[in-house]
């Protein structure tokens, strides 16, 4: 495994890509992913429920030092903010960019409720994993519903996704996802696929857990110019907030 904390140079390149890709599968992105940090502060106020709500690019290695294995690029299109009643909106829904061999770490949330949609591309490999009383990962077996069917599968079993599928996530699900090798769109020898979230309100501040010395938002080495904000990194945003 390498070792090299996230910069700036990977996170503005992961975010270009995923805009090609995006393109691609015809998945069409609202006008602020193109804005730049200028545009940013130039919005004003107007766009403050943007900014609070953590809409936009949000790149992530969850400060495993190993983005290529261990990392996510998502666009947030919509969120409220349990924090703040002026955002009242109960779901939200995210697109990820999935390149062969990364994938966010195993994690479960408390309250989020999630759908994983394949929108494009090759497979996704979705592995489930019940928890016990006391969150820890733990044996039999759990009922999954893909579309609508639903079965019986073994904890820790992998489901797999073909585009246009989905399956629904519910709370306390330990969970980890990502494109099968060898499945994907390919570009300079990376097959890439696009997964949507469909899902409840999400705070990704408070709601994530892991099983390993991790964090949802790792600081950020500044090797290179920053093109875009990521979706915590708005100015003006209250820290409780988020
Ligand atoms: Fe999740």
């Amino acid at each position: 495994m390498s070792s090299q904390p996230l910069n700036r140079a990977r996170v503005e390149a992961s975010i270009a890509i995923a805009k090609v890709i995006f393109r691609h599968f015809h998945v069409a992105l609202p006008p602020f992913a193109q804005w730049t940090t200028a545009d940013w502060d130039r919005a004003g106020p107007d766009y403050q429920e943007a900014r609070d709500c953590a809409l936009g690019w949000d790149v992530t290695d969850f400060g495993s030092n190993d983005f290529s294995h261990i990392g996510r690029t998502l666009f947030t299109l919509r969120n409220g903010n349990i924090h703040d009643p002026r955002y009242p909106k109960s779901y939200a829904e995210k697109l990820i960019l999935d390149p062969e061999g990364q994938r966010a770490p195993a994690h479960f949330h408390r309250t989020k409720r999630e759908d994983i949609i394949n929108r494009g591309g090759g497979n996704i490999c979705v592995q489930l994993t019940r928890t016990d009383a006391e969150d820890r990962p733990a044996k039999g077996t759990l009922a999954v519903v893909v579309d609508g069917c639903r079965r019986a599968i073994a904890s820790g079993e992998t489901v797999r996704l073909t585009p246009g599928e989905s399956l629904c996530i519910p709370p306390r699900t330990i969970h980890q996802f990502w494109g099968e090798e060898g499945t994907g769109y390919r570009i300079d020898g990376v097959g890439y696929t696009v997964s949507g979230e469909v899902s409840s309100v999400c705070d990704d501040v408070t709601d994530n857990f892991f099983f390993a010395d991790l964090t949802r938002y790792p600081v950020i080495v500044e090797d290179a110019p920053r093109i875009h904000y990521l979706c915590n990194e708005y100015p003006g945003v209250e820290a409780v907030a988020r």
